[in-house]
């Protein structure tokens, strides 16, 4: 037997912390953050900005907001100011506000004390600090909610109310507070809310053809060619776009099916590595959901999951099905059902989630239905069903 070595040519882009040069349908709001923060190109010492970014897990706040950092902080440099871009996730310090300062500070001084500064001791430092070394930044506050939550007001206050009061000197720190909704927001003084709630940026969840485009630029830079088809590209896109359109879940997914291609040593990513890849990260098909099923929709069943075990394609057609289920129908010497039966159960499987259809307009023959098998590995499902309708 041949030995494939792996099918990626680097992992480290599908690790979670990676920041791609691109971002495929993230260029609009790019472009409008550079729109709001142009000003600090030409006059930095003028005024600050501040924004919000929000959005669902992985519609790419964290990504969107580092790269749009990286590039600013070049241009910039091109026209010759000290501008840094800092970003720091409120979480990781349980949200409060005299870490997260002290944080920043750390990057100018790195020595400087954890203990015995209040909050807006280190405030002033940093603020200090700043003015010695003429840098300005741009704080990029990820997971602001918890900061909020831990907080309330007072940090938001502070941040905003602190530099103000420093009459005479320039601005020096800009803020992008980037969290899931607006709703921690609302909890704040409304003097608070006005400063925050001026320019807001929304990241809308990814359609099933963007997360394609996202994943297909990430197969490119982390995995060798020809080891991940169209149609695997648009299984996992697919099971992300049902898990809410999270980027990040897509990309979990490619490298995990990676695994288990490597695992098994093949030379490309099947649309069974994906089933094993998502039913190792969510639960899937529970037994009693198998054994709840009448005969005829096991047997049906079990004919899908032979297409798909023989077969490297990602998806089958209701065709194809009923030969299988006339195959296994005379193997367990059962008189087949009726083809609108069969529609009928292969409406019930999707609305169960076991299977998924989708109404394709490509194909040669006009509109046909295509079949998947999303999550279950169809190895697993042939066993489960085989056992249950022996007994
Ligand atoms: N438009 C995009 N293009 C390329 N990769 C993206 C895009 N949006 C998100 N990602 C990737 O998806 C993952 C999740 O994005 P992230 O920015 O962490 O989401 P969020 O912070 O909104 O939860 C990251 O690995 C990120 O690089
Ligand atoms: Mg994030």
């Amino acid at each position: 037997m041949r030995s494939y070595q792996s099918v990626f040519k680097d992992e480290t882009k599908l690790d979670i912390n990676y920041v791609p040069y691109r971002l495929p349908h993230r260029e609009t709001e790019k472009r409008l953050l550079m729109e709001f923060f142009k000003f600090i190109l030409r006059f930095p010492d003028r005024m600050t900005q501040r924004v919000i970014v929000t959005g669902d897990v992985g519609t790419g706040k964290t990504a969107l907001s580092q790269r749009f950092g990286a590039e600013i902080t070049l241009k910039a440099k091109n026209a010759g100011h000290k501008l840094r871009y800092v970003h720091v996730n409120c979480r990781e310090y349980r949200g409060r506000f005299s870490l997260i300062i002290h944080n920043v500070v750390s990057i100018f001084h790195p020595n400087f004390p954890k203990r015995g500064y209040t909050a807006e001791e280190i405030l002033e430092a940093l603020l200090k600090i700043l003015e010695e070394e003429n840098v300005y930044i741009i704080l990029a506050l990820d997971e602001f909610g918890s900061l909020i939550e831990q907080e309330g007001s007072e940090a938001v206050y502070k941040l905003t109310r602190i530099q103000e009061m420093r009459l005479n000197k320039p601005q020096r720190v800009s803020l992008i507070c980037i969290l899931r909704d607006l709703k921690p927001i609302g909890q704040l003084d409304s003097s608070s809310k006005s400063t925050l709630q001026q320019n807001i940026i929304n990241l809308e969840n990814y359609s099933k053809k963007q997360l394609a485009d996202i994943l297909s630029d990430r197969v490119n830079l982390a995995c060798k060619p020809l080891t991940v088809s169209e149609d695997v590209v648009s299984l996992i896109a697919e099971l992300a776009f049902s898990e809410n359109g999270n980027a990040r879940f897509a990309i979990e997914l490619l490298w995990r099916a990676g695994k288990y291609a490597d695992a098994e040593d093949r030379d490309e990513v099947t649309p069974e590595c994906v089933r094993q890849a998502v039913s190792s990260i969510i639960p899937t098909i529970r037994k009693n959901e198998l054994s709840s099923l009448k005969t005829h929709e096991k047997l049906f069943l079990l004919g899908v999951a032979r297409i798909f075990k023989e077969r490297q394609k990602a998806y089958t057609t209701l065709n194809e099905i009923e030969k299988a289920y006339a195959v296994v129908c005379e193997e367990f010497n059962e008189q087949p059902h009726s083809h609108t039966q069969l529609w009928k159960y292969l409406r019930f499987m999707s609305a169960l989630g076991i299977l998924k259809t989708e109404v394709s307009t490509l194909g040669k023959r006009g509109r046909s239905t295509l079949v998947y098998l999303p999550t279950v590995p169809a190895r697993e499902l042939e066993k489960e069903l085989s056992e249950a309708l022996k007994n």
